[in-house]
């Protein structure tokens, strides 16, 4: 079907063409312990919070410090605010650096040092963890089929199935989620979601996508019915 083939195409996109220079990517194993699912549930929750209004290449640098100085999630929920903030310097929101410290308190203090496996309980147990961020760490750390949309998420499948709305309103926004969550697969939805963002972010440019390159382009419906680029461009 359409959908398998977008599925599979992406997937064997994202492993050979991923960026291979961000430290929070490892690659997930079926005989992970509780320990080790934790610790990466805490590294992936980090960068993404990181990554949610920063470029990957500025991200890199923080993330490194952060974790030398907060290797594991009971570093963070001991540390205090001022430290905290002082590694986030710099990426802005400092709402955003809060409500980790915040969240990893409340991990350690009621849960064991062990965020939820699903985005319905990360998004209501972990203070500043919205959709976006619990459907990655639900998504990437624990195998959850589970959607997330960004921005270049909705840029992609906005071309990927012709539609031109307002993202501005709510509904619209609501309707991206129920594409992204009817396309992510049962194996491997941490890779598929990660290699949608990254398409976004690398050949679905928001500015002179690189068709030619896109490993979707035989169902982009986008490409395929309005052919002129410049169509492409307004989205
Ligand atoms: N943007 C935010 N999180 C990302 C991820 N895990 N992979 C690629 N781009 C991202
Ligand atoms: Fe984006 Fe072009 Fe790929 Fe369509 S074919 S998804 S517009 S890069």
């Amino acid at each position: 079907s359409d959908r398998q083939r977008v599925q599979k195409a992406l997937l064997t996109w994202f492993d050979a063409k991923q960026r291979t220079n961000m430290p929070w990517r490892k690659p997930a194993r079926l005989d992970m312990t509780k320990e080790e699912l934790a610790q990466r549930a805490y590294e992936v929750w980090v960068s993404e919070i990181m990554l949610q209004q920063t470029q990957v290449a500025t991200v890199i640098g923080y993330y490194e410090r952060w974790m030398a100085s907060f290797p594991t999630i009971y570093d963070l929920a001991s540390a205090d605010l001022e430290q905290v903030n002082t590694l986030w310097a710099g990426l802005g929101y400092y709402s955003r650096a809060k409500r980790l410290w915040e969240g990893a308190k409340k991990v350690v203090q009621e849960l064991e040092g062990c965020l939820p496996n699903n985005a319905a309980d990360l998004e209501k147990q972990i203070p500043g963890v919205g959709p976006y961020t619990a459907g990655a760490v639900a998504s990437i750390v624990f195998g959850q089929q589970t959607p997330l949309v960004d921005g270049n998420v909705i840029r992609v499948l906005a071309r990927l199935r012709a539609i031109r709305a307002d993202m501005k309103k709510s509904n619209v926004v609501d309707l991206f989620w129920k594409l992204a969550g009817a396309l992510v697969p049962k194996e491997r939805p941490g890779d598929f979601n990660q290699a949608l963002m990254e398409l976004g972010a690398t050949v679905c440019t928001p500015a002179n996508p690189a068709c030619d390159a896109c490993p979707v382009q035989s169902d982009c419906h986008a490409l395929n019915q309005w052919h002129l680029h410049g169509r492409l461009t307004e989205q």
